[in-house]
């Protein structure tokens, strides 16, 4: 009989001598690894020098770096020459930070319906605004795609809200399972908040057209939910604008809207922890949700980190730096492009087969290709190429090197 290791740290506590001290350490059961971040250590591990890593989301250039971007260097040295103190910014970042995010995501003129606060990342900013759902509505489910970012149902599970999930992906054609989506977004209940992947969606690559999108939101409006934007890839799709028209034509539509965005992917700060939470509603409310997403942050960490934000700021601030950011974006977003035709291309050739063909319609980093747990575990374990357990790969760990390779492989695991 196999003992999980829960049981073995009951199993411990239990033998365990009483020294008449409370212990508190010791009633710790472990936690479950998370799949994408466990790949990172697996693939460190792994010896072999001709490893191919499509693991966790991080932008890497042709050589497998994630560089900094030019921009961010160049705020960063403007940064170091004229800051002259780190004292406290305000409870939700800096205001411009603020404004330039709802600038950059909704465009010009949303600011009077628009409380916002900067968030430590995209996943601060997914656990602030499901704090508020449950501080505002504690009795409203929270809707999922299946599948999605494992991060979403994790954090919804810690908080003890209740969730459920609609139907998203069609693993015979690679494209969005509209009809079940429909289906399942049918049983939406006034109240409840869903959770849409604004682009690029994570993990399948697999996105709404416009007609599908304006569909979801006839839908949502008739059952009177709230739509919840997870946007953590805007320019990653089809350009800035494009990526970011889905969330502006709900933000139109809807009287209250949520948005959790991040700037780890678009500007490259992943380290640097930025993102920003947005909750539209009506102006005259505009002041209390402010206060009450203050209240949050002030609950959870005191103040957001500054430094990414900062950066951010600066470069939406100067046109010189704004335009070669832009420039320097729209290079990744052509490269990873531009890799998921080639890749398309190579599975055709060898899979003698269109089966892969959705790759190239795909947007954004991941694409999932799928494969069984046991196929990624061949590829892992016979090819050293690391992809997480439901196939899912991230298009920019390859080059022009690694695409044969990775088809190829493909091909014999099939
Ligand atoms: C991913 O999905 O790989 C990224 O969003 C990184 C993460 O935190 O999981």
């Amino acid at each position: 009989m196999t003992i999980c290791p829960s049981q073995k740290a009951r199993q411990h506590r239990k033998d365990r001598p009483s020294n008449g001290l409370h212990a508190m350490l010791e009633t710790l059961n472990p936690q479950p690894a998370d799949k994408i971040l466990t790949l990172i250590q697996q693939f460190k591990d792994d010896p072999r020098s001709d490893k191919i890593d499509l693991g966790v989301g991080v932008y890497k250039d042709a050589t497998g770096l994630t560089p900094v971007m030019r921009a961010v260097k160049a705020a960063e040295k403007r940064l170091w020459e004229t800051e002259t103190t780190k004292t406290y910014t305000g409870l939700a970042g800096e205001p411009a930070y603020n404004a330039a995010m709802v600038e950059l995501i909704l465009g010009p003129g949303m600011g009077g319906r628009a409380a916002s606060v900067a968030t430590p990342g995209g996943t601060g900013a997914i656990r602030q605004a499901l704090e508020l759902i449950r501080m505002a509505a504690p009795g409203a489910k929270v809707w999922l795609s299946d599948p999605t970012w494992p991060n979403h149902p994790s954090i919804i599970r810690y908080l003890g809200m209740s969730m459920a999930s609609y139907r998203y992906f069609d693993a015979v054609t690679g494209g969005v399972d509209f009809a079940g989506l429909m289906a399942d977004l049918a049983g939406v209940r006034a109240g409840d908040a869903v959770l849409l992947h604004g682009c690029c969606h994570n993990p399948t690559g697999a996105n709404l057209d416009a007609v599908q999108w304006a569909a979801v939101a006839d839908l949502l409006a008739a059952k009177g939910a709230i739509p919840f934007v997870d946007l953590a890839y805007q320019g990653f799709g089809d350009g800035l604008e494009s990526d970011a028209a889905p969330t502006r034509m709900l933000a139109a539509r809807f009287p209250e809207m949520l948005i959790a965005a991040s700037c780890s992917k678009n500007f490259g700060i992943y380290r640097e922890r930025t993102g920003v939470l947005i909750a539209l509603g009506d102006e005259t409310r505009r002041g209390v949700t402010q206060g009450n997403l203050a209240f949050l942050n002030r609950q959870n960490f005191s103040f957001p980190p500054d430094h990414g934000a900062r950066l951010v700021t600066m470069i939406w601030e100067d046109a010189g730096l704004r335009a070669d950011w832009m420039a320097e974006l729209e290079e990744v977003r052509l490269n990873m492009l531009h890799l998921r035709q080639a890749l398309a291309d190579a599975l055709r050739r060898a899979t003698n087969s269109d089966r892969f063909d959705f790759v190239a319609r795909h947007r954004g980093m991941f694409s999932r290709l799928g494969l069984s747990e046991a196929q990624v575990e061949r590829l892992r374990k016979d090819h050293g190429i690391y992809m997480v357990s439901d196939s899912r790969i991230n298009i920019a760990g390859l080059n022009a090197a690694t695409v044969p390779v990775l088809a190829t492989a493909v091909a014999g695991v099939i």
